[in-house]
């Protein structure tokens, strides 16, 4: 999972590329590199080991080039040094990729009797040599790139230049996200359409098995069999403000905030009066989803723990079962499918790899209906799915994932409420509750100046446990998660009563605890685990609406609205965000980009 950008112009890109390429830096951030190509025809090539900046002062090298290719790495196959950096070159060839090239070492020995000397640990690196090979036997690009490709297993988006032909950018794809922008004298190839927005909102996908062929003025699109193909140009309605800070420091932050108007947007769009819109996840799912028995979810990383959220909505709301498996299980395990069960996967960026393959393997098994719930609209799991719902969030820039954790919720507590409605009456209530979030979610950005305060002392932890019951465990799950992804803070989640069964050894004085606590049924219970760690002078941190006395200077109130418990997990998730992007602030992190770790996982 790494990002591409490529141009090809009648002007000079090398800044352009470059402030394209800090676009996608999210999704990875180990390495960087450029290749362009002048009009004296000679490759230049520019690399950096770190964050894209660390490009800036060799930009000059490539002064003068007109077509170029660019990538930020995640690292996969190879340590994140320079030699593994993109582009890989191969003579008069340079290329970018993204994916995974399973059978590259098989490739590699044959390159190597051929000659063909390696520089780099990536698997990448036999892209380079291959097209070289092919191209120098036929000396047609088009079908160098499909010679290539053939050989190649795994899955690839593959952006190529060619010295011979300075003013023409190749690009295939298979399995990994690769859009073509069409631009004003200069067309562009780009993991997603956040580089080119500043030029131009058209744009298309290219598919599974598809080759391009741009040069400044054309575009052209061609398979397997070199046929021209005629593909939709779409336009995109997004702007390029939309991926930009906007005043905030970060876009973690921005993210945060932007979550108010996301879920207000959602509202209006989906709930009426007092019942939800009909059809609102495509033509007749009411009647489909009236029939369902049984639920199995799938997802990853923050987007399972949206579907912990709602198991626990439609079980508590409905005679519904339901099951939720992180994508690289579901993967490999028996799955037993009862009649009625749908198939739900969830995913911001509809491109994570794992994701991707249950969904195809649900397909397999035969499912009554399959649901995508996604950020992205042209992604592949939105392609894949026969019923799919766009969050509609805006593109997520911050790794750490915060306004797609509760545009999620939002989506899933719409579905919770289709498959649980028995009676119009039913419906009304859970209409109406959802409907205080709007109020009350101010009461919750408040508490940021609290929440600042409490962080720094976090600060000088290395471990803390994030407690919840019912509704919240799935957010103590993710509050932990923020904390690790950006604090580097060690947090592990509990359901409060598992406590006493081995995480309350790790309990002394100095161990922070950070307990979800609304005033609900199990409230009581809650707080008879909290005494246990009180009891062993633990640090709690209690995020409540419950009136309790602080006892002493170990525990911290934190004094949440009062809500009802439906809309509890998308309230509480907030100051959670809050508490975790303050202290990776006072930790100096970088909070948009934490080290290891990438957007969007497009490798298994
Ligand atoms: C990566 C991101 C996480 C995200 C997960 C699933 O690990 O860093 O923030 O939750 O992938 O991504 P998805 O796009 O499928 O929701």
């Amino acid at each position: 999972m790494c990002g591409i950008y490529g141009i090809t112009s009648k002007k000079i890109i090398s800044n352009k590329l470059f402030n394209g390429l800090k676009k996608l830096e999210y999704r990875g951030y180990d390495s960087s590199g450029i290749a362009g190509l002048s009009q004296g025809n000679k490759n230049l090539v520019i690399k950096s080991t770190g964050p894209i900046n660390h490009l800036k002062k060799k930009l000059k090298t490539i002064a003068n080039i007109s077509t170029g290719i660019a990538h930020t790495r995640w690292a996969t196959h190879g340590e994140p040094l320079l030699k593994n950096t993109h582009p890989h070159n191969s003579g008069i060839i340079d290329i970018v990729h993204n994916g995974i090239i399973e059978n590259y070492e098989d490739i590699k020995l044959y390159l190597i009797k051929k000659k063909y000397a390696f520089k780099s640990d990536t698997d990448s690196e036999v892209i380079a040599h291959l097209i070289n090979y092919n191209y120098n036997k036929c000396k047609d690009m088009r079908s160098a790139l499909i010679k290539s490709v053939k050989i190649l297993e795994g899955s690839y988006a593959i952006g190529a230049i060619n010295s011979d032909l300075p003013d023409k950018l190749f690009a295939a794809s298979n399995g990994s996200p690769l859009i073509i922008a069409k631009g004003t004298n200069e067309n562009y190839i780009a993991s997603d359409i956040s580089p080119v927005l500043k030029d131009t909102q058209k744009y298309l996908t290219l598919g599974d098995g598809e080759f391009a062929e741009l040069s400044p003025e054309k575009v052209i699109i061609f398979d397997k069999k070199n046929k021209y193909l005629i593909k939709k140009v779409i336009t995109t309605s997004l702007k390029d403000r939309q991926v930009s800070l906007a005043g905030h420091k970060h876009f973690m932050h921005k993210e945060i905030y932007e979550q108010k108007a996301i879920l207000n947007e959602m509202m209006s769009r989906y709930v009426g009066q007092a019942s939800l819109l009909p059809n609102i996840f495509g033509p007749n799912t009411d009647r489909i989803l009236s029939k369902i028995k049984h639920i199995h979810f799938v997802a990853c990383g923050t987007s399972y723990h949206a579907s912990l959220v709602a198991k626990d909505w439609i079980e508590q709301h409905s005679t519904i079962t339901c099951t939720a498996e992180v994508a690289s299980e579901y993967k490999y395990k028996k799955i037993n499918i009862l009649p009625d069960t749908l198939f739900v996967c969830i995913s911001q960026s509809g491109e994570t790899a794992d994701t991707i393959s249950s969904l195809k393997k649900a397909k397999r098994l035969g499912y009554k209906d399959t649901l995508a719930i996604c950020n992205v609209a042209e992604s592949t799991l939105t392609r894949l799915s026969n019923l799919v719902f766009l969050m509609n969030a805006g593109p997520e820039i911050s790794v750490a994932s915060t306004k797609a954790f509760t545009s999620q919720l939002f989506s899933l507590l719409l579905l919770s409420i289709i498959v649980s409605r028995s009676t119009e009456e039913s419906e009304k209530k859970m209409v109406s509750d959802m409907k205080q979030l709007d109020k009350i979610i101010n009461s919750v950005y408040k508490l940021e100046s609290e929440i600042k305060k409490i962080s720094s002392k976090f600060k000088n932890k290395d471990h803390t446990l994030f407690l919840g019951k019912g509704g919240t465990y799935p957010i103590a799950l993710e509050g932990a998660l923020k904390l690790k992804e950006i604090s580097y803070i060690h947090a592990s989640a509990y359901h409060s009563g598992e406590l006493k069964h081995g995480p309350l050894a790790l309990v002394d004085k100095k161990m922070p605890v950070v307990c979800f606590l609304p005033d609900n049924h199990l409230a009581k219970l809650v707080l008879s685990n909290l005494a246990e760690v009180e009891a062993r002078q633990g640090q709690t941190f209690i995020f409540t609406n419950k009136k309790i006395p602080r006892k002493n200077k170990q525990v911290e109130i934190i004094k949440m609205p009062d809500c009802p418990d439906l809309i509890v997990p998308i309230l509480y998730i907030i100051p959670a965000q809050l508490l975790s992007y303050h202290v990776a602030l006072k930790k100096k992190t970088d909070v948009d980009k934490p080290r290891n770790l990438a957007k969007s996982v497009t490798v298994e």
